[in-house]
């Protein structure tokens, strides 16, 4: 697939304008582009990825972005999978100085268009059952819980111990089937 020009990118902070421009990457990303995920990724999970591993799954056939940026500003990003027509949402993170205003769900939904124009017929995603602000969100856009994988996460406590916590399996049917409108 190819990649598509991407926005000037900086890593700094600032209040988010709505609606956030939203521009899909597939293949490989630059040097800065792995820098910046691997920190607002790092920013939003207690284990954040590092920029090789972001380089070896955006290696993966099938694997894409959607980034989120305001005035050039990088604020938010979806990664997704994809197989034939299906697709998973890898990780979802927007960073903690603009939540709330409408990024993480502008993300999915642009994802899902995307999706359903390019064929696809579900997106799924796992997410862990303690993540409600997340939860919340998928169910605002749609999806529906279809399964639960028990102590799927194993999530280190701030006293040092592990914490199982299951997984939440989510669905959201796209009805893609493309029309001659399309
Ligand atoms: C989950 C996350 C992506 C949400 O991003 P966001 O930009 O703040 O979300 P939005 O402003 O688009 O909110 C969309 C919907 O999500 C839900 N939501 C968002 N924040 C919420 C909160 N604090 N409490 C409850 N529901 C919330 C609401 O349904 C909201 O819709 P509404 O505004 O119409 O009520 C963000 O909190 C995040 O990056 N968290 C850390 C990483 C993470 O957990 N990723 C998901 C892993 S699967």
């Amino acid at each position: 697939m190819a990649a598509r020009p991407m926005p000037a990118l900086s890593d700094k902070h600032a209040m988010a304008a709505l609606p956030p421009k939203i521009d899909m990457l597939f293949g490989e990303a630059t040097g800065e582009l792995l820098d910046l995920l691997a920190a607002l990724h790092g920013r939003c999970f207690d284990k954040g990825w590092t920029p090789a591993s972001f380089a070896q799954l955006l290696g993966k056939p099938g694997c894409g972005l959607a980034i989120a940026s305001n005035d050039g500003v990088f604020v938010g990003f979806i990664m997704f999978q994809r197989a034939e027509v299906e697709a998973e949402i890898v990780t979802l993170a927007v960073d903690p100085s603009v939540r709330g205003e409408g990024i993480g769900k502008c993300l999915v939904e642009e994802l899902a268009d995307w999706a359903r124009q390019s064929g696809v017929e579900t997106l799924f995603l796992e997410v862990a059952s303690n993540n409600e602000t997340a939860i919340a969100l998928y169910r605002n856009v749609g999806f529906v819980e279809n399964g639960r994988r028990p102590e799927y996460y194993r999530i280190k406590t701030t006293l040092g111990s592990i914490n199982k916590v299951d997984a939440l399996c989510m669905a959201l049917r796209l009805n893609s089937r493309k029309t001659a409108d399309d």
